[in-house]
């Protein structure tokens, strides 16, 4: 696992270091392949290994972000600097990898994950935050005040699922 460390300038509560909540779950930053191992048996079941690499991952402001249920990796995401498709503002985070392995689903996870990865963006000068969306998990997305924009479409040379962009401001 990798060494729990406070990234500099972070001011939210659940940034870049080990949290822990009175229900014994603790969010801390992971290493990229604890990240792909859960997006492999979660996102890319069946797939080739290689579709659990993102562009970015590596790259040195990216934050890949796991809960661990007693002692356990249960849940990832990952939050890069990266603009939606078709502009080029600066100040754009992307939420990608949110994956929950199935039995601890529905616990509320997702949900810290995701605001963490907030909170990160936010503290790293953040404006918007936009995510490539399941349409089977809108209703998670709206849960965190993310919101549809434009046409739904397909990546056929990475699955079957039917996608929409969404995207929300950050504070
Ligand atoms: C989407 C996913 C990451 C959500 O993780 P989770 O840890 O179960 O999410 P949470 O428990 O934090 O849920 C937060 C809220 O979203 C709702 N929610 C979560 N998943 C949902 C789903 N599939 N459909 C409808 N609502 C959902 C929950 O009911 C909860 O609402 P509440 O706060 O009112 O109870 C998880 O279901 C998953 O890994 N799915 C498979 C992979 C996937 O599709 N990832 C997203 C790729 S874009």
């Amino acid at each position: 696992m990798k060494e729990v460390t406070a990234v500099p300038g972070a001011t939210g509560a659940l940034v870049g270091s080990r949290t822990h909540s009175a229900d014994g779950t603790v969010l801390q930053p992971i290493s990229i392949s604890e990240a792909r191992i859960i997006r492999d048996q979660v996102l890319n079941a069946g797939g080739s290994a290689t579709r659990s690499i993102y562009p970015g991952d590596d790259a040195p402001d990216t934050l890949h972000l796991g809960a661990f249920v007693d002692g356990q990796l249960a849940a990832v995401a990952t939050i890069c600097c990266e603009s939606m498709p078709v502009t080029s503002n600066a100040g754009q985070w992307r939420l990608r990898g949110m994956a929950t392995l199935k039995e601890f689903r529905r616990l509320g996870l997702g949900k810290r994950l995701a605001e963490a990865c907030m909170a990160y963006a936010a503290d790293h000068w953040g404006t918007l935050l936009w995510c490539s969306a399941r349409v089977t998990t809108l209703r998670f997305y709206r849960g965190l005040s993310f919101q549809e924009q434009g046409e739904s479409f397909q990546l056929p040379e990475y699955s079957d699922e039917v996608y929409i962009l969404m995207r929300r401001a950050l504070p």
